[in-house]
């Protein structure tokens, strides 16, 4: 349970400028509760209202809501619909064609874009291709792209020809790229020659040659690549193609297959606290549902706006609010490949400016990293940027500290743009818990209230409510539209990590834990109650880095635990017991650097620990369990001053507890 003692209350209220009420989708709050209370009144009607005035039907539904297998749930069942026609037809239809969809800026400043009609025909013709090559509905097709108008074309092929798409982070090592292909039984894998990051060419189709030659990837019978850079690359005859080739001769028309409502739209893997990634399934069509709606109500997003979320889209945040939300809307959104810090951190300022960006998301970590060099280096403090067409901000993946959301809002807000702090998952599929700009008044390092028809608590772990100013877990005691359907292929691990018995088997229990304010009732998120780290916003399973770790031939045992971080939120650190006698000084320094190194091959660069401590065994009870406790206190530095007493082995503390 989270320590309540140690919660700062945080006195400072925002309350919504007239300004930006006024125009607002809920311009309230008492817009907000009669939507909360007539989901209350009538669960069911609500989701049903909402569902036939949002999306656009093939075959409209007549069931709502099918329990009868929770937590297998149903949403609008006998319903049929397109999740491309939906983001791309329907802009054509509401006279949106000539509206540009995506401003792309590659890492070097390109500009490329493409208008609504541009990307309708563009995923047309690819999804022909993919016809073409056998690729056909039902079918699993792994993406492992950059930030590219591609890649987003990759994924509305799909979703237009009903094949259920998988985005592999393009960060991710061959071995992690290989366990997704496998798992899925993929019969495709679209990527590019190479992808671009300040500055330098990393190969993409290589580690996806290297990942098929792992094994285990038989289904694959094509290997589709975008030219990014023209770099070298191998090539397989009669499995590789060019996308551009393959694309060049096909119709710009291609009919949107009407596919189920609860028909996967695609599958996203994320870290659970077993050493094996879960691949997230999500439906159709109550995940665009709330794609589109979460971009009305937490964006508030108008027709001139000009979105921007920095995401990458092999995360889910760059699936609902890049791939989906945004198009669903019929916004226009700037899409960019590099990193903040290039070539200089005042890149993210630079561009809102230049691009007169009105609505930007961007995650914690990233913020932190810019208020850094913004102290060290006045050029590229916001303070030099005309950043005047900002209206809205907005913050996901980790909470936000009250001092940096008091940057942000004060830096690049210039006092005048509410910030959304956004809570979510990626089984959340979009927004739970998040303020209405139009409504909510702010308060900085809350994400405040949830959403309409998101019936979030704090419980106990026997599932009982506990009264505001309580540190509990947090929970969702009705199923939603956009949630998580299940672990592709494991039903099991579904319903154990989500439904636990001891709260009923049917209340989603979110793997954070939460408190909420007293007077308010308002949500602060006090973190993982798992052993899930968060670093820089990405999701790390601790059992996940100590298998890689022990999979190495020097390692015995490894514990990994987390610490916290100025600028990444947490930090890895690894606690590493070897084969052989344990290593000091120059020779610790090596393996240290080798076992990162090992790490990154394993699981991916994000993966690498920043910290590797070695020592001759780790702390364990007599039972044999690790003390992850003492290793966190370690981790931090901290003396132990906590009984040890039912510990095998205390002197291994001393050894343990120098220096990293
Ligand atoms: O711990 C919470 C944290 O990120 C986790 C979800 O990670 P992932 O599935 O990778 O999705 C990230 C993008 C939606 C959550 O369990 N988290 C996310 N948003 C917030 C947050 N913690 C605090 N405040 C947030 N706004």
């Amino acid at each position: 349970m989270p320590d309540i003692e140690s919660m700062t209350r945080e006195s400072r209220v925002f309350n919504v400028p007239d300004a930006f009420s006024k125009g607002a989708a809920i311009p309230a709050m008492e817009h907000y509760d009669a939507l909360c209370a007539e989901a209350e009144r009538d669960y069911e009607g609500f989701w049903a209202r909402l569902a036939r005035t949002n999306l656009l039907w093939s075959k409209p539904f007549t069931e709502v809501l099918d329990e009868s297998n929770a937590p297998l749930y149903r949403w609008f069942g006998d319903g049929q619909l397109n999740a491309s026609y939906n983001c791309l037809d329907r802009n054509l239809h509401d006279g949106n064609g000539d509206k540009l969809a995506i401003l792309f800026e590659a890492d070097d400043g390109t500009l490329t874009s493409v208008t609504y009609r541009e990307l309708h025909a563009r995923v047309c013709r690819f999804a022909n291709a993919l016809k073409h090559l056998g690729v056909a509905r039902g079918d699993r097709v792994v993406i492992y792209l950059p930030m590219s108008i591609e890649g987003v074309v990759a994924m509305q092929a799909c979703a237009r020809i009903g094949a259920t798409h998988s985005v592999v982070f393009g960060g991710f090592s061959a071995k992690a790229l290989q366990e997704r292909v496998s798992d899925l039984g993929a019969v495709a894998l679209v990527t590019a020659d190479e992808q671009m990051r300040a500055g330098k060419a990393l190969p993409l189709k290589a580690i996806a040659d290297e990942a098929i030659e792992l094994g285990g990837c038989e289904s694959v019978r094509h290997m589709v690549v975008y030219r990014r850079t023209g770099g070298r690359i191998r090539w397989t005859e009669n499995r590789d193609r060019w996308m551009h080739e393959i694309s060049a001769d096909q119709s710009d028309i291609c009919d949107a297959e009407p596919v189920d409502a609860e028909h996967p739209l695609f599958v996203l893997y994320t870290s659970g606290s077993t050493g094996r990634p879960k691949g997230v399934q999500h439906s159709t069509a109550g995940y665009l549902l709330w794609a589109m709606l979460t971009m009305k109500w937490t964006f508030d997003i108008k027709a001139d706006d000009v979105f921007w979320c920095t995401a990458d889209i092999g995360w889910i945040t760059g699936h609902t609010y890049i791939a989906y939300g945004p198009l669903a809307a019929g916004a226009t959104q700037v899409m960019f490949e590099g990193v903040p810090t290039y070539p200089d951190a005042g890149r993210f300022w630079e561009m809102i400016a230049r691009h007169k960006v009105s609505v930007f998301y961007t995650a914690p970590t990233a913020i932190r990293s810019l208020i850094k060099a913004a102290e060290a280096d006045a050029e590229v403090h916001p303070a030099g940027y005309n950043l005047s067409s900002l209206r809205l901000l907005g913050t996901v993946g980790e909470p936000i500290s009250p001092d940096t959301w008091m940057w942000y809002y004060h830096h690049v807000g210039g006092d005048r743009c509410p910030i959304v702090d956004t809570f979510w998952q990626t089984e959340t599929g979009g927004h739970v818990i998040a303020p209405l700009p139009g409504a909510t008044p702010l308060v900085p390092g809350s994400c405040t209230l949830p959403l309409p028809g998101i019936m979030a608590s704090v419980v106990d772990e026997t599932g009982q409510v506990l009264p505001n100013g309580s540190g509990g877990l947090l929970a969702i005691k009705r199923p939603w539209p956009s949630m998580i359907r299940t672990i592709w292929g494991d039903t099991e691990r579904f319903r154990q990590s989500y439904f636990p018995v001891e709260l009923g088997g049917d209340v989603y229990l979110a793997g954070d834990g939460a408190i909420r304010d007293k007077d308010s009732g308002y949500f602060t998120i006090t973190g993982r109650i798992d052993d899930v780290l968060n670093v820089s916003g990405h999701r790390m399973g601790t059992m996940e880095i100590e298998s890689a770790l022990v999979a190495h031939p020097m390692v015995a045992e490894a514990a990994v635990v987390g610490r916290s971080d100025e600028v990444t939120g947490e930090a890895i650190c690894a606690f590493v017991v070897l084969k052989h006698e344990c290593p000091s000084g120059a020779e610790a320094q090596q393996l240290a650097a080798e076992l990162r190194k090992w790490v990154g091959t394993e699981i991916g660069p994000i993966a690498k620990p920043k910290d590797i401590r070695f020592g001759d065994n780790l702390p364990k009870t007599r039972s044999g369990k690790i003390m992850r406790r003492l290793l966190r206190s370690l981790a931090k530095g901290e003396t132990i001053t906590q009984d040890v007493s039912t510990l095998e082995n205390p002197s291994i503390l001393n050894q343990l507890g120098e220096a990293f």
